[in-house]
């Protein structure tokens, strides 16, 4: 049988990965596709010094790929929301199928392409678009297609993941951990998209989609960055037998559902909080399958370029089947997305770690006690640290039962109001994962 023939948009990290995962493994990639899958042509305007594109056709243009009859299915590897939206929707417009890592592109625009795509009957595949490597796509829209998804948590930021664990284990600075996360490639073209979790929010918008069977919907995802963490929170979860996360976590409850990014303290001993450097992981838990986790590599060349190669097969096995029964690209029918509406993050619930400067006299404890017994909140454990008093303040850490946001709100504005409280309260979610 002939071979596929792929047009490759964007050679940088993962662009040079795929070619040269797709060369090297190439028998064993024919093997499982049933057919070779050869680079027809490559659009790139600068060469990629790790990559040895031999005698393949190279365009500047990445339109004359998707304008290219000869190409089969076009890997957009080019990033950014309008350019590689243009270039998706008209490769769909031209019946080729598409691969993509355009995590933000499938966040903001999924609804729309898929619609198009549909239309036109073909594929549009992006399973390194989330967590690299790991094939945690595939894992919930088809592994675990028997369950009922209760709810999933990521560590789903590599460069977020890679910056706490330096500041927790080194103490290192966090500019001086970005700085080094940039140049190992990791880091997105505007880093703030790493730090302030918006780069993990378009991550969770898509895990929710395919988890929940709803429309992607990124607009609605509350998303809270690493910035303002201090190694005095990240010391004192610690001491409380916790580790600070920058979790992504989509739940599903009765009023509807939870999609939030934000530090989050995890129990020390669970192995997501045990996750370190620039690893990725998610937690799925199912009706049937309990929870289950998925980890490994969640960016670099290689890695991603395996989730690419993977599509590529995927969509070459599916070149001759009936569009109506291909795999759905949110994992429900189209026509059969559910309408739950996305909690605002104040009816969000959760536990919580607060850390409060009070003045250090007595019944400070007690009108502490009092602002959250009167809104609900019960206390799970209370730390007070007499050794750290300075200008006569003294921290006291506690962390409550779970609780909706709302009230947390209302307690913390409360607080702050107290003559014996200064600076402003922190606060920090915490889930137990169990
Ligand atoms: N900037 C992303 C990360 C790259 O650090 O995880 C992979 O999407």
């Amino acid at each position: 049988m002939k071979p596929v023939k792929v047009g490759i948009c964007g050679l940088g990290t993962v662009g040079g990965g795929t070619f040269n995962v797709l060369k090297r493994n190439a028998e064993e990639i024919a093997r499982r596709a049933g057919r070779g899958i050869e680079v027809a042509q490559i659009a790139t305007r600068h060469p990629n010094p790790r990559c040895d594109t031999g005698t393949t056709a190279i365009t500047a243009d990445i339109f004359d790929v998707v304008n290219n009859p000869e190409i089969d299915i076009v890997v957009e590897l080019i990033g950014g929301y309008t350019l590689a939206k243009e270039l998706v929707l008209k490769a769909i417009e031209n019946g080729k199928h598409v691969v993509t890592a355009n995590k933000a592109l499938i966040a903001v625009h999924g609804n729309e392409i898929f619609a198009k795509a549909c239309e036109k009957g073909v594929i549009v595949a992006f399973e390194a678009s989330v967590a690299g490597g790991i094939p945690v796509i595939k894992a919930i829209r088809e592994g675990l297609a028997g369950n009922r998804i209760n709810w999933l948590a990521g560590i789903i930021n590599g460069t977020g993941n890679f910056i706490l664990t330096e500041m927790r284990e080194k103490g290192r600075t966090f500019e001086d951990v970005l700085k080094e996360a940039q140049e190992l490639g990791y880091a997105e073209a505007d880093p703030t998209f790493d730090v302030e979790g918006i780069d993990a929010a378009h991550k969770l918008t898509i895990l929710a989609s395919i988890a929940f069977g709803i429309p992607l919907q990124f607009d609605k995802a509350y998303t809270e960055g690493i910035a303002r963490l201090t190694t005095t929170d990240v010391n004192y979860a610690e001491a409380l037998g916790y580790r600070i996360k920058h979790l992504g976590v989509a739940r599903r409850t009765d009023a509807g559902i939870e999609l939030r990014v934000h530090p989050t303290l995890i129990p020390a001993d669970r192995l997501i909080a045990n996750v370190n450097g620039v690893m990725n992981a998610v937690m799925v838990n199912g009706d049937a399958v309990g929870s289950t986790l998925y980890y490994g590599a969640g960016a670099g060349m290689e890695p991603t370029a395996s989730a690419v190669v993977a599509d590529l097969v995927d969509v070459t096995r599916a070149l001759t089947t009936d569009p109506n029964n291909r795999v759905p690209h949110l994992a429900f029918q189209p026509d059969s997305l559910s309408d739950h509406p996305i909690l605002p993050i104040s009816a969000c619930e959760s536990a919580y770690y607060l850390r409060i400067q009070a003045k250090d006299h007595p019944g400070v404890l007690a009108q502490v006690a009092t602002i959250l017994s009167e809104r609900g909140i019960n206390i799970e454990s209370i730390m007070q640290k007499e050794a750290e008093v300075q200008d006569g303040l003294v921290p006291v850490i506690l962390v409550t039962h779970r609780v909706v946001e709302q009230r947390i709100d209302d307690a913390i504005a409360a607080l702050e109001a107290l003559d014996d409280v200064a600076d402003k309260v922190v606060r920090i979610r915490v889930e137990q994962l169990n």
